[in-house]
């Protein structure tokens, strides 16, 4: 399962980045609006930062002409660009459009197997259902991912399985389990999976061994 930030901080992305396990990046027009700039400047940043996929919403849902225009305006901003298309008749119009000129499309919003079903139909690279607003609606995230996980190995699609809106790390293991292709998490969420108590106290323990090693060697009592 590849790893993805959801985030348009710079600052994070590096962060997660030097690591070595980043694959790509999850933009939406919420985050992009938390950084307070300019969003050319943010997207093209991202975009030289990160060698993987990076995901770019399109804001102009008034058509689908509309969003496939601007779509095809994001996908020139770098060959690692990936266009986000929101769950609509419009959004699935234009989404088809642009995967048939070659351009690779997220369908976003996504909360239900039936919509991923019509994801794939178009032949979307990435669908994205949300895990934790579904939880957030009183239903299992978690099950309509698997669901949706199944129907595409059933079925043969090969749109990839991006699971969103992880809220902590169990998701990620259980979107791992259930064969989710992408998780995408918020700097939180990745900052918990390294972390481990029996991680820190084995720290602590090795180096209060190693520096009363030293001042035995130096002659301390
Ligand atoms: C995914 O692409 C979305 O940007 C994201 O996962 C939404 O998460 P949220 O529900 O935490 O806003």
């Amino acid at each position: 399962m590849r790893l993805f930030l959801d985030t348009a901080s710079i600052d994070e992305i590096r962060e997660i980045n030097r690591w070595g396990v980043l694959s790509g990046v999850t933009t939406n027009p919420t985050l992009v609006s938390k950084e307070h700039e300019d969003p050319e400047a943010v997207w093209k940043e991202i975009l030289t930062e990160v060698e993987g996929d990076v995901s770019l919403e399109v804001t102009d849902m008034s058509s689908a002409d509309a969003m496939e225009e601007q779509g095809r305006m994001l996908a020139e901003r770098g060959p690692n660009a990936v266009v986000k298309v929101p769950m609509t008749p419009d959004g699935l119009e234009a989404g088809k459009r642009l995967m048939k000129s070659g351009i690779r499309i997220n369908v976003t919003l996504v909360f239900s197997p039936a919509q991923a079903i019509l994801a794939a139909e178009i032949g979307a690279y990435i669908v994205s259902p949300f895990l934790g607003r579904i939880d957030d609606s009183a239903s299992d995230g978690m099950h309509a991912l698997r669901q949706i996980c199944e129907i595409y190995e059933v079925q043969g699609y090969e749109t990839n399985v991006l699971a969103a809106s992880l809220r902590h790390p169990m998701h990620v293991v259980d979107a791992a389990l259930a064969g989710a292709h992408i998780a995408t998490m918020p700097y939180e969420v990745f900052t918990k999976l390294v972390k481990h108590p029996l991680t820190d106290i084995g720290l602590e323990k090795f180096s209060a061994d190693w520096a009363a090693l030293q001042h035995e060697l130096k002659g301390g009592a």
